[in-house]
C-alpha cells in the first residue's frame, strides 16, 4: 500500500478510501479463510488485550469480523459522500503451514495500521474522517498484537511446520463435496451481494437493515459449511485461485465485484432470484446425507434461505407498489 498517501482533494480522497476498503474486503476473507484451514480449539495462546487463553481460530474468525466492519464503515462513507464504494478486493493468499498465514497477517496488520495513521490531509479538512481512521488503525494495531501472540506460542510450542487442512483429492468426483463447494459459491456471492445493497441503499434503514440482516444469515452459513468441509475430509476453497511459487494458493477474485442491480426493483428481483437458486441447490443436497448433524445443520440452512424468500418477495412486492419506476 501506497503511503504515506496525500489527500489534496475529493478525487484523491475516494482513491484513498477505495484503496482502504480493497484491504478490508481481503482481509475480511483472508482471516476467516485461514481460521477455516486451521483445526478448532488445538492452537490456544494468551491474547494480549483481552488477557484470557483464547483459540487462535476463533479470535482470528473475529478479527475477521472487524476487519468487514471496517469494510462497511469504508463503503457507507463513500456512498455518503456520492461516490461508488468499490467491491474489488487485494489479493488473497493461503500458505500450507498454518504459521505462515498468522506471519502474513501481521504484516499486512502492520502495513494498513501504517497507511491509516501516516495519511496526509492537505485542503481537505475532515477531523470525524481523520478520527475513523485513527480508530480503525488502533483496530488493526490491536490485531497485530494478538496475531504476534499467536505466532508467539507456536514457536515457543515448536508447531511452526504445523499444516493447514488440505483439500480432499477426491473432491472432483464425490457428490456432496461437489454440492458443499457450489453452495459454499453462492452464499457468499449472495451475501457479498446483500452487502452490496445495504451499502447502495442505505440512505434509508429499512431497506439497508433488512439487507445487512440477511447477508450476516449467509454469512453464518458460509462458516458452517466450512466446518461442514472439514468434517467430511476437505476445507474451504478459495475461488478463482492461482498456484504460488512456494506452495498455497492466492486469488484476486474470491467474491465478485459487480452485481446486477441498479435501482432497488432489479436488486431485489435479484436477491430473490439468488434465493430461489441457493433454495434449490439446499433441496437438491439434502439427500446426499443421512440423518444426523450435518443433514440438521443444512435442513437449518435452508430453512432460514425460505425465510428470506418470503421477506425478499414482500419486499419486492410491496417497492412495485410504492416506489416509482428506476429508483
Ligand atoms: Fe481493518
Ligand atoms: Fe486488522
Ligand atoms: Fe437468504
Amino acid at each position: 500500500m501506497e503511503e504515506p498517501y496525500t489527500i489534496q482533494d475529493q478525487e484523491a480522497l475516494t482513491k484513498y478510501l477505495n484503496l482502504a476498503l480493497e484491504h478490508e474486503w481481503a482481509v475480511s476473507f483472508e482471516y476467516v479463510i485461514h481460521a477455516y484451514s486451521m483445526p478448532k480449539g488445538k492452537y490456544f495462546y494468551q491474547d494480549p488485550v483481552m488477557n484470557l487463553q483464547l483459540d487462535s481460530r476463533a479470535q482470528t474468525i473475529q478479527i475477521g469480523i472487524d476487519e468487514m466492519y471496517h469494510a462497511l464503515q469504508i463503503g457507507l462513507l463513500l456512498q455518503q459522500l456520492g461516490r461508488q464504494a468499490s467491491f474489488k478486493t487485494d489479493v488473497v493468499k493461503r500458505y500450507p503451514k498454518i504459521i505462515d498465514n498468522l506471519k502474513r497477517d501481521k504484516m499486512t496488520e502492520d502495513q494498513v495500521a501504517a497507511f491509516y495513521q501516516k495519511v496526509k490531509f492537505e485542503k481537505v479538512d475532515d477531523p470525524k474522517l481523520q478520527n475513523m481512521l485513527l480508530n480503525m488503525a488502533a483496530d488493526e494495531l490491536r490485531h497485530s498484537r494478538q496475531f504476534q501472540a499467536m505466532i508467539e506460542t507456536m514457536m515457543a510450542q515448536g508447531l511452526i511446520d504445523d499444516l493447514c487442512y488440505s483439500p480432499n483429492p477426491e473432491a472432483e468426483k464425490r457428490e456432496d463435496l461437489k454440492q458443499v463447494h457450489e453452495i459454499c459459491q453462492l452464499e457468499n456471492a449472495l451475501a457479498h451481494e446483500y452487502l452490496y445493497y445495504m451499502i447502495k441503499f442505505s440512505e434509508h434503514q429499512d431497506l439497508s437493515q433488512r439487507l445487512f440482516k440477511n447477508s450476516i444469515n449467509h454469512m453464518r452459513h458460509w462458516d458452517k459449511l466450512a466446518g461442514i468441509l472439514v468434517k467430511l475430509g476437505d476445507v474451504i476453497r478459495l475461488e478463482n485461485p492461482e498456484p504460488l511459487e512456494h506452495g498455497g494458493e492466492q486469488t484476486s477474485k474470491p467474491m465478485p465485484d459487480e452485481y446486477p442491480g441498479k435501482n432497488r426493483l432489479e436488486a431485489l428481483e435479484h436477491t430473490l432470484k439468488g434465493e430461489k437458486e441457493l433454495i434449490e441447490k439446499y433441496q437438491g443436497i439434502l439427500g446426499l446425507f443421512p440423518e444426523g448433524d450435518i443433514r440438521s445443520q443444512l435442513q437449518a440452512q435452508l430453512a432460514l434461505c425460505l425465510e428470506h424468500l418470503y421477506t425478499q418477495q414482500n419486499l419486492l412486492d410491496n417497492a412495485r407498489r410504492i416506489i416509482p419506476p428506476g429508483n
